[in-house]
């Protein structure tokens, strides 16, 4: 019975001799106090009823017009060799590249300026929120409009998309336009990552009418849709560098406390009984 406690004991001593060298100068307890910094937090917004239900349905109608002519374009949808490229780099059947076709598609076939416009003055008014709830500045870092700042994605008979980033962004953010009930998630992976502990993923299920913001510099994923039905939705970036936004004094949120004085501490510690079970014990 005695060596399992031994460890607490010396700790049990290190601790009193921590406390007590040096001596305190009186008697009175001290006034504990306290300040939090919460450092390179992830913020991650969902925003809802950003647009009209009729404004989504006629942005939805057009995105899908647009991937019907892609689709035709693209018959057998063979995804196309790119210039150094290796033939080793995909198969014909990797959706993923189904997907970049269609992303593509949209440098010399963008959405009309009419539907641009709408997702991308929306989009600008969330990220403005979005940075001022983080007390930090929206700077217009450099000039942008344009497809391909704003494109479309229509994923469906497994179409996903691949872990990236968004080099030369600050925000990113999807608004999400039709969602089967078999869509795949959008998959945030942890920034401390990827080595153990940090190597989950935070899954976000798209909802209709959401427009998903994060820091573009969260490595993502969006997951297979593995059904025919179409998952629908545009996705914008905000140009800039997030390095901004974060880079040496920015900390997202400050706490601190101040603790009753007065009080003397208790002198405690866990051991383990004869059970096993860890009790209280008074040092
Ligand atoms: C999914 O596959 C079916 C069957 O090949 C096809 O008719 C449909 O257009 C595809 N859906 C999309 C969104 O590509």
């Amino acid at each position: 019975m005695i060596r399992p406690l031994l460890p607490l004991l010396s700790l049990f001593l290190l601790c009193s001799a921590w406390v007590q060298s040096p001596p305190p100068p009186s008697d009175e307890p001290p006034n504990p106090s306290a300040s939090m910094k919460l450092l390179w937090a992830t913020p991650v917004v969902e925003y809802d009823n950003l647009f009209l239900p009729s404004e989504l349905s006629d942005i939805k109608a057009a995105v899908l017009s647009l991937h019907a002519a892609f689709l035709a374009q693209h018959a057998g949808d063979r995804p196309k060799e790119k210039a150094g490229r290796s033939k080793l780099a995909h198969t014909d059947a990797d959706r993923d590249q189904v997907n970049e076709e269609f992303f593509e598609y949209q440098r010399s076939h963008p959405l009309s300026d009419a539907v641009l416009h709408r997702v991308w003055s929306r989009f600008m008014h969330a990220c403005e929120r979005f940075a001022s709830e983080l007390s930090i500045p929206l700077e217009v870092q450099k000039p942008f409009y344009g497809p391909q700042w704003c494109w479309a994605s229509v994923q469906a008979n497994t179409t996903f998309h691949d872990v990236h980033t968004h080099p030369m962004s600050a925000f990113a953010g999807t608004l999400y336009l039709a969602v089967p009930a078999d869509a795949g998630a959008l998959s945030l992976a942890d920034p401390r990552g990827p080595m153990p502990p940090f190597q989950y993923g935070y899954r976000v299920p798209p909802r209709e009418g959401t427009l998903t913001l994060f820091p573009a510099t969260v490595p993502h994923s969006v997951l297979p849709t593995p059904g025919g039905e179409p998952r629908v939705s545009i996705s914008c970036n905000y140009p800039g560098n997030w390095k901004h936004y974060v880079a040496n004094s920015a900390v997202l949120e400050e706490r601190g406390w101040e603790e009753e004085g007065g009080r003397a501490f208790e002198n405690y510690g866990y051991a383990q009984n004869e059970k096993g079970e860890m009790v209280r014990m008074e040092l």
